[in-house]
């Protein structure tokens, strides 16, 4: 499958002045490219310069030398993608600054990501004017030659595709994405590819006793199901145990019979964005020959009314083995997960466990939606994803797991309940709900990207939808494993 159509700015690399395209040039505010051209002052701003008449300079700030950060050649790049696409400018040069690259060895890198990311717009359902418009395309010109690394630019450019593919699948609606159209359309895209994809069936899931999947998906005309994506790593990592990601994929999320209010319910279609973002990470894998075997387990199912949905106060049998009352249909995520981390120590060998969901409206409101809420069993583990989450700028906070926030979890009736009937610390309990489903030797991390999965409104790298979080933090961490 060609990925080119998920890329928004074409990059292409080339060694020469052409001389004729706008080219574009980035500099720190508090510099002069010449006495009457001025950067902007923020990073991403743009000045347009007409030289000799004819040849156009689009010069982008970086903002002030001394605000400069690791993350703000992504920002400028991301404001000068979305800016590019809006003025249709389809081909640019881009004159790569060696000062820059002197400071950041991989701004390059940080580049591509900013204009891929801010290019990036959901235009599947535009007609007419809105629709498709020609992709930008831009070459890289440099005087400094060692410094190109193209082996690099096109990783980066197979990372994005994969990124943005994501947004694209998280962003479709639910009456185009639900657990059945799902399986068809991985099919689909993993075909020919060095992953494999395994069903299991809502059959297979009931022979299993996967009672928390078979409950949450019960209401739904769609039955759910688990999606099994297989990277075999490189060979000589052949025998090492795989990571196994899994990625909570509710295609519509109504909350059941504790039915979501009209403010709350809307944009439920981005509870599937865990998933979507394990389906990108391991077509990202694949693409650019990870070296690390990896399992991507797409827990899918949708959470709706009907005379078959489960109810509050049902008492839940899940694969485990454990009980769990229902407080809360529209705790639904953690049910999902549960049998999922049981399903992975039983039957995919994982050296490490992580999960990404868009499990709790509480991390909202503990971390805003800077970064993603992380708890785990393994310090060292939090280590690796926090550093992960520095280099990306996909950021993690680690959360407590004290036992108190476990007691808050116990049942009266069952083993555990699904909600702890407060709404204290309700990010924290919905992770240590999970945690009772997994062994203590077995490294996990829970990351919960309800926050971060998608933004309300647009940032430099992001339009209001989706953001794909999570594919490259995972990249990261796999490849300094
Ligand atoms: N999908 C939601 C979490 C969510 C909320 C994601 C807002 C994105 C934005 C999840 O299934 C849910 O409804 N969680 C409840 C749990 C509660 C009942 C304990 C919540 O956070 O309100
Ligand atoms: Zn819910
Ligand atoms: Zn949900």
């Amino acid at each position: 499958m060609n990925l080119d159509q998920y890329l928004p700015i074409h990059v292409t690399l080339q060694l020469t002045l052409s001389g004729m395209k706008p080219e574009i040039i980035f500099g720190f505010a508090d510099e002069k490219f010449n006495p009457e051209q001025p950067y902007g002052k923020k990073p991403g701003e743009i000045n347009l310069v007409v030289k000799d008449g004819s040849r156009q300079l689009i010069l982008v700030s970086l903002g002030q030398q001394e605000d400069f950060e690791d993350h703000t050649v992504r920002e400028a790049a991301g404001l000068l993608g979305r800016w590019l696409v809006d003025h249709g400018i389809t081909d640019a040069e881009f004159d790569f600054d060696a000062s820059l690259l002197a400071r950041e060895p991989v701004a390059l890198v940080k580049m591509v990501e900013g204009l891929e990311s801010g290019g990036y717009r959901f235009l599947t359902y535009k007609t007419g004017k809105k629709a498709k418009k020609n992709r930008p395309s831009l070459a890289m010109v440099s005087a400094i030659e060692p410094e190109f690394k193209t082996g690099e630019i096109n990783r980066v450019l197979e990372i994005m595709a994969a990124v943005n593919l994501a947004r694209d699948w998280a962003n479709e609606p639910a009456n185009v994405i639900n657990p059945v159209s799902l399986r068809k359309m991985v099919a689909d895209l993993f075909e020919g590819t060095g992953v494999s994809v395994k069903i299991v069936d809502e059959n297979q899931l009931s022979a299993m006793g996967a009672g928390g999947i078979l409950s949450v998906g019960k209401g739904s005309a769609t039955p759910p199901c688990y999606i099994i994506l297989s990277y075999p790593g490189k060979v000589a990592h052949a025998n090492k145990k795989p990571v196994v990601v899994i990625g909570k994929t509710i295609t519509f999320d109504t909350g059941g019979y504790s039915l979501k209010d009209a403010n709350n319910i809307i944009h439920m279609k981005l509870d599937k964005c865990g998933g979507m973002d394990v389906i990108g990470l391991l077509l990202a894998a694949d693409r650019i020959g990870l070296v690390t075997p990896l399992v991507g387990l797409v827990t899918v199912a949708e959470n709706m009314i009907s005379a078959q949905a489960y109810r509050p106060d049902d008492i839940i049998r899940t694969l485990s083995g454990k009980t769990v009352e229902i407080g809360s249909t529209d705790a639904e995520g953690r049910l999902i997960l549960s049998d999922a981390l049981t399903y992975a120590q039983n039957e995919l060998n994982p050296g490490t466990v992580i999960d990404l969901a868009t499990l709790t409206g509480g991390v909202i409101i503990a971390l805003g939606r800077v970064r993603a809420g992380l708890m785990t069993n393994n310090d060292s583990l939090a280590k690796a994803l926090f550093d992960a989450g520095q280099r990306t700028h996909e950021r993690l906070w680690r959360l407590p797991m004290d036992k108190e926030y476990s007691e808050m979890m116990e049942g009266d009736e069952a083993d555990l309940k699904n909600v702890s009937g407060s709404r204290e610390a309700s990010a924290i309990t919905g992770g240590t709900f999970l945690k009772e489903f997994v062994p203590d030797d077995m490294p996990w991390a829970h990351i919960d990207i309800a926050g971060t999965a998608d933004t309300p409104k647009e940032t430099p790298l992001f339009c209001k939808g989706a953001t794909g979080f999570g594919i490259r933090l995972l990249l990261d961490y796999l490849t300094h494993q």
